[in-house]
């Protein structure tokens, strides 16, 4: 069983996604939540893991490579979730978790990803855009925001009466599928990643068959 670290800064509604999934799991699970760190005292991510009875930490300083380094190894996390985590990890970390560290965006990278590029101004992008088709993103994380190599993607419709929260609330929902499925193949070894930075094994697939139906134009 895989010990893994969810970052998050804000609501964690992933990070319950997560946890609800490898509840159904029970003993079976490929990974169990046994920290969860925020750079934000309030995040109501840090009530939801206290709630859980998993250990709660809000980070002192949360872009100096130190602290959460070694944290993360007193607590010998082999896997860490990004879910929704607004600072930059520190590339030591990164380096450290290199093909164990994996993200959720809430839009189809390469695009509408970068620096800056979080919550609800995604979503005004992709409508800005005129995109026609947006959905989350999960990657495993390198040292540049957003850029790191793709696991699993998931197309959600941009509807022509969306507004920014609609398309919000819309993507989170295929969020909260794809991620903790996605973590749990990272976790089984189902998916890793290979020293010349390609992605191996596939999505789950029991996801693939919804894929196509979703992606189904007709
Ligand atoms: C999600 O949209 C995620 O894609 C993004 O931040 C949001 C986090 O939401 N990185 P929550 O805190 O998990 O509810």
């Amino acid at each position: 069983m895989k010990r893994v670290a969810v970052l998050a800064s804000g609501g964690g509604s992933n990070l319950q996604a997560i946890l609800n999934h490898l509840a159904t799991r029970g003993t079976d699970a490929a990974a169990s939540v046994v920290l969860v760190a925020s750079d934000r005292r309030s995040a109501g991510a840090l009530e939801r893991a206290s709630r859980a009875g998993i250990k709660a930490v809000a980070l002192e300083n949360p872009e100096s490579g130190n602290g959460l380094m070694d944290l993360l190894q007193e607590r010998s996390v082999d896997l860490v979730a990004l879910a929704g985590f607004l600072r930059m990890v520190p590339a030591p970390v990164t380096t450290a978790w290199r093909g164990r560290m994996i993200n959720v965006h809430p839009a189809l990278l390469p695009s509408f990803g970068g620096r800056g590029m979080y919550g609800i101004r995604v979503h005004e992008a992709v409508l800005a855009h005129g995109a026609a088709v947006s959905g989350p993103t999960v990657h495993f994380v390198n040292q540049v925001y957003d850029t790191g190599p793709i696991i699993a993607q998931w197309p959600v419709r941009v509807l022509p009466d969306d507004t920014p929260a609609t398309l919000a609330a819309r993507v989170l929902q295929a969020e909260h599928f794809l991620y903790p499925r996605v973590l749990e193949a990272v976790a089984s070894g189902a998916i890793a990643l290979a020293d010349d930075d390609t992605v191996h094994g596939s999505v789950f697939p029991e996801a693939q068959a919804h894929f196509q139906l979703s992606a189904d134009p007709g």
